[in-house]
């Protein structure tokens, strides 16, 4: 295990009624902005819950962040808390509205153009605002990690920044707030904490039982309550498990001290700002034939994986990692992504932009060892077609 430093500032509040707790974590005097995105919060109940919550607090509301949030969307944000002298952000919503927050929360005093927070992955901002979140969508752990993907339509970009400033102070999961998902989105946040597991464990061999042995358990649970929940979209065991199961895949546990590979994500982020194919959707296409190509450095862990997790022990060395990575797809396709581009409509001449995106970003070596080239990412996608 390599040496590490490890710090998540995130209080969670878990479980039926938590919103409640909104009153004791903000302050009486805070100046609030309630970020939202297209109004679920509204049909479900949950924007009603959380204003009991806030009381006679100063609540300035924007609703409308979208899926992959806009930049040009938060900008507006960001104006409104200028204008308003916000000093709390409350994002209520998915990964997006979370994400979005982490934006805003940093652009409102940044004194130069907030897009240079992406452009150059800044990770210092200290001047940012505090952030409190209410999750209504297991998926991307942003409510426990300080890391926000941001969406410029205007330009076809995608890109992400993480920094410690911008980890929620606190955040709220009530799992009930997650029974008015649609089946698409929950099939989203499964394949999404999937592959989180996947991108910081399937790598090589790195002396961390604890952090493999926790990896295995998150990826079990997902197997095993994913299914249920979309069966039984009220049953309060399995969800609240996904719930926990989500987080957990991207709080920072599980990566520390090993090495990680982000590159389905990196991959993925491309799809999203070209096809605009949902976030998970595109880990879905990519991460198969990413194993399949890397199969060669990832192969101790992709036994280990296929063992441990799939209970596959038969068969030589070659026969296993195929089966490992069959069973991957399989549970994609079993919760109903697709896997293939052909299934978006997406032409395999994505491939060689995708790969000539990357490497204009500097992302030439990617992957655990920096193996993964332009051109590897034009091989993995072909595969993929
Ligand atoms: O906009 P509303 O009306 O709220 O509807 C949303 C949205 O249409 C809906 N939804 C959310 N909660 C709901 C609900 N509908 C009914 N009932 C509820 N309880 O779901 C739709 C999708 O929401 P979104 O927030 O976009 O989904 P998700 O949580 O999957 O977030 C995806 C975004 O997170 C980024 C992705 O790139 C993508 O932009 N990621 C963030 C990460 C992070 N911060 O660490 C890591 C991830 O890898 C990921 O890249
Ligand atoms: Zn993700």
């Amino acid at each position: 295990m390599e040496n590490f430093s490890f710090h998540n500032p995130t209080r969670l509040h878990f479980g039926r009624g938590q919103i409640a707790k909104l009153a004791q974590e903000l302050p009486a005097t805070a100046r609030v902005l309630l970020l939202a995105g297209g109004g679920s919060i509204r049909q479900n109940g949950v924007y009603d819950q959380v204003m009991a919550a806030l009381g006679k607090r100063t609540v300035v509301e924007f609703f409308g962040v979208e899926a992959n949030p806009d930049f040009d969307t938060l900008m507006r944000a960001v104006e409104l808390c200028r204008r308003e002298k916000i000093d709390w952000i409350l994002p209520v919503g998915g990964g997006s509205v979370l994400d979005g927050s982490k934006f805003v929360a940093a652009a409102v005093r940044y004194a130069g153009d907030p897009w240079q927070i992406l452009e150059q992955r800044l990770s210092a901002l200290p001047h940012s605002l505090p952030i409190g979140a209410v999750l209504t969508l297991p998926a991307t752990g942003s409510e426990a990690n300080g890391a926000a993907v941001i969406s410029r339509r205007a330009t076809k970009e995608k890109l992400a920044f993480i920094s410690p400033d911008v980890y929620p102070k606190f955040s709220i999961l009530d799992p009930e707030t997650t029974y008015s998902l649609p089946a698409r989105q929950i099939a989203n946040g499964i394949g999404d904490a999937f592959a989180h597991v996947v991108e910081q464990y399937l790598t090589y061999p790195a002396d961390a039982a604890v952090q493999d042995r926790f990896a295995e358990g998150v990826m079990q649970t997902l197997i095993e309550v994913g299914p249920k929940t979309l069966a039984q979209p009220t049953d309060y065991a399995a969800r609240s498990n996904l719930v926990w199961a989500a987080t957990c895949a991207l709080n920072g546990w599980i990566g520390v001290g090993v090495p990680q590979d982000w590159s389905t994500h990196m991959i993925g982020h491309e799809l999203t700002a070209l096809h605009d194919i949902d976030h998970a959707r595109t880990l879905a296409i990519v991460l198969p034939s990413l194993l399949h190509v890397q199969r060669g450095t990832k192969g101790d862990k992709l036994l280990q994986y296929g063992a441990r997790v799939w209970g596959i022990t038969e068969g030589n060395r070659e026969a296993r990692i195929d089966a490992a990575i069959a069973r991957t797809r399989a549970f994609y396709e079993s919760i109903g992504i697709k896997t293939r581009l052909s299934d978006y409509g997406v032409s395999v001449d994505t491939a060689a932009e995708v790969a000539r995106r990357l490497a204009a970003r500097g992302m030439v070596k990617l992957g655990e060892r920096g193996e993964i080239t332009p051109a590897t990412v034009e091989q993995i996608l072909r595969l993929a077609a």
